[in-house]
């Protein structure tokens, strides 16, 4: 019974839905194929991921966190390049309607069909006789493009503008480069994180947890000048073994270290090796089995628009290897992008020269009995906006930025073109980015299947969730032995206490035989359990039993909290 991995990921599924960890989004209204909710015991254990995770990138030093809208301005995912090319293709069936998507349509016969054209994808369907899933007809449209993201409207009527429902957290963090770099004392590296809400319109969300329609996203974009080199302590990875997968057109599959990966080049940028590693350390440390991780490269047609390098962390499942976090070189795609898109000159770095340049150049230059009239106030900082333009204009009029924040509008009769000599210190520049971005809900998916074990005790069906008590949802169950007069005033009391200490949850199970009270406890992965029992009344001991292996200590009641803040491993057992 237990070596059937379905009925395995069925029993899973289950327990899941019965003891509210995950479990369909509006199920009395039919539900919704892609929206899920996390419950009593889920909600606690995403957040405490979450936590897990900007604790993580904050410890680097030079990372900080920012948040912002979902609803995303239309001009900011045109320029993005999301509008045009964030799609997946379809195939409909001409004989009942029915959408899926076409490389799902053809995953038998292509070893990865990310990387096919729509010509491609409608060969492989046509030549492999592909049945439609619904009413079996073999009659399809040709492959087309459906763009992911959820369309909106900011504002009612004809003011209303159109919008979209974020499809990654990442362009928040380019639109506030000017308040990083400022934050930062205008020195690169630095980075960026946000987690929060994502939405992608997936044609056919299926395999759970794993294709959703609105899921949790942690992203990082770290900033880099492209012209220093990278340095990276590789050190402590050194004897650790990862596994590689690289572009089929580069190399064979592959176990070394990530320092290794990247002197050899296998990993061509250093920042991206060392996003690698510390990811993987990340996945291991909230659960994941390090002999299930692997590193995927993309192939060059499978990369998304804005990307010159990917390389995906894939986990091994229920499902077979899914790609659970994307570490990608971005290059100056997106900053370039919005600085075009805009006009605005502020998404860019400084790069002082060794030594100062001579340099002779066209510049714009405020017409003064026109600047001043027009601007009044503001025409000195016109001027001096004007002397700070980076390139010329490529058509008037222009939008320009005032130091101040404010932008203005200027005309070709405002300004004349001067060359002059100039001695230059240094130059503008836009960063490069390396970007790791985390799929939450798939890697909380792997950590449940990860840690989910069954076996039998006393004929039964026994089943244990192996948390890492640094993501546990619950910290400690306490259980009166009965739910007597005294004996449950304690255990609300010491339940109570641990509640309200910080970062500590308890749970108060008073019904049942005390074994089956471990056994709940268990199946939802609580670390600790702690009984309270007549002698409890006389001396104030209780006992403290481990989940991952039903060994007790008896400790006083006044000591628990303290315990359970370090860790009861720790200094007990
Ligand atoms: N920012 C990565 C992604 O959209 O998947």
């Amino acid at each position: 019974m237990m070596s059937d991995p379905q009925a395995r990921l069925e029993r899973l599924t289950s327990m899941l839905r019965r003891r509210g960890v995950i479990l369909p989004a509006f199920e009395i209204h039919g539900g919704v194929a892609g929206l899920f909710d996390f419950g009593p015991i889920g909600g606690r254990l995403r957040r405490r991921l979450n936590n897990a995770w900007l604790e993580h990138w904050a410890a680097q030093g030079d990372i900080v966190e920012i948040d912002s809208p979902t609803i995303t301005p239309e001009s900011v995912l045109i320029a993005s390049g999301h509008v045009g090319e964030f799609n997946d293709h379809m195939s409909e069936c001409n004989a009942c309607g029915g959408v899926f998507r076409s490389d799902h349509l053809v995953e038998g016969f292509h070893s990865n069909p990310d990387v096919l054209a729509p010509k491609d994808l409608d060969q492989l369907i046509s030549n492999n006789n592909v049945n439609c899933l619904t009413c079996g007809a073999m009659d399809w449209k040709d492959a087309q493009p459906m763009n992911l993201m959820f369309s909106t409207r900011i504002g009612t009527m004809k003011g209303g503008r159109t919008a979209y429902m974020r499809p990654e957290t990442a362009q928040g963090m380019f639109m506030q480069f000017p308040a990083l770099y400022r934050h930062f004392r205008n020195r690169l590296p630095f980075g960026a994180v946000q987690t929060g809400k994502g939405y992608r319109n997936e044609i056919s969300p299926r395999q759970g947890m794993i294709r959703l329609r609105e899921f949790n996203m942690a992203e990082l974009e770290y900033f880099i000048d492209p012209e220093v080199e990278s340095s990276h302590d590789f050190s402590k990875w050194v004897s650790s073994r990862f596994n590689f997968v690289p572009d089929p057109e580069f190399g064979e599959p592959l176990e070394m270290s990530p320092g290794e990966a990247s002197t050899q080049n296998i990993i061509r940028h250093p920042t991206v090796a060392w996003f690698m590693a510390r990811t993987w350390d990340f996945l291991v440390s909230v659960g994941i089995d390090p002999a299930k991780i692997r590193f995927r490269q993309h192939e060059g047609t499978e990369m998304a628009h804005y990307a010159s390098d990917c390389w995906d962390a894939e986990i091994h499942g229920s499902y077979g290897w899914i790609e659970c976090v994307g570490i990608a070189h971005r290059g100056c795609y997106d900053l370039a992008a919005h600085e075009s898109a805009t006009g605005d000159n502020n998404l860019r770095a400084w790069r002082p020269y060794d030594e100062p340049k001579i340099v002779d150049k066209t510049v714009l230059s405020g017409k003064g009995a026109v600047i001043g009239p027009s601007f009044r106030d503001q025409a000195s900082a016109v001027n001096e906006a004007l002397e700070l333009l980076i390139d010329m204009p490529s058509k008037f009029p222009f939008e320009l930025s005032l130091g101040n924040g404010d932008k203005v509008t200027i005309e070709s009769e405002m300004v004349e073109e001067k060359r002059i000599q100039s001695t230059e210190h240094g130059e503008w520049f836009l960063p490069h980015v390396v970007e790791p971005a985390f799929g939450i809900d798939r890697i909380l998916w792997h950590i449940l299947d990860h840690a989910y074990l069954e076996s039998e005790k006393g004929g039964e069906a026994y089943t244990v969730l192996r948390l890492s008590p640094s993501i546990a949802p619950i910290d400690v169950v306490i259980l009166p032995l009965m739910e007597k007069d005294e004996l449950a005033e304690m255990a609300h009391d010491i339940h109570r206490r641990i509640c309200s200490t910080k970062n500590l949850a308890s749970y108060y199970d008073g019904s049942g035989s005390i074994g089956r009270r471990y056994a709940r406890a268990d199946e939802v992965g609580v670390p600790w359990a702690v009984t309270i029992d007549h002698e409890s009344l006389q001396n104030g001991s209780v006992t403290i039993r481990r989940r991952d292996d039903g060994k007790q200590v008896r400790i006083q009641s006044d000591d628990l909290v303290d315990t359970l803040t370090i860790g009861p491993s720790a200094n007990l057992f």
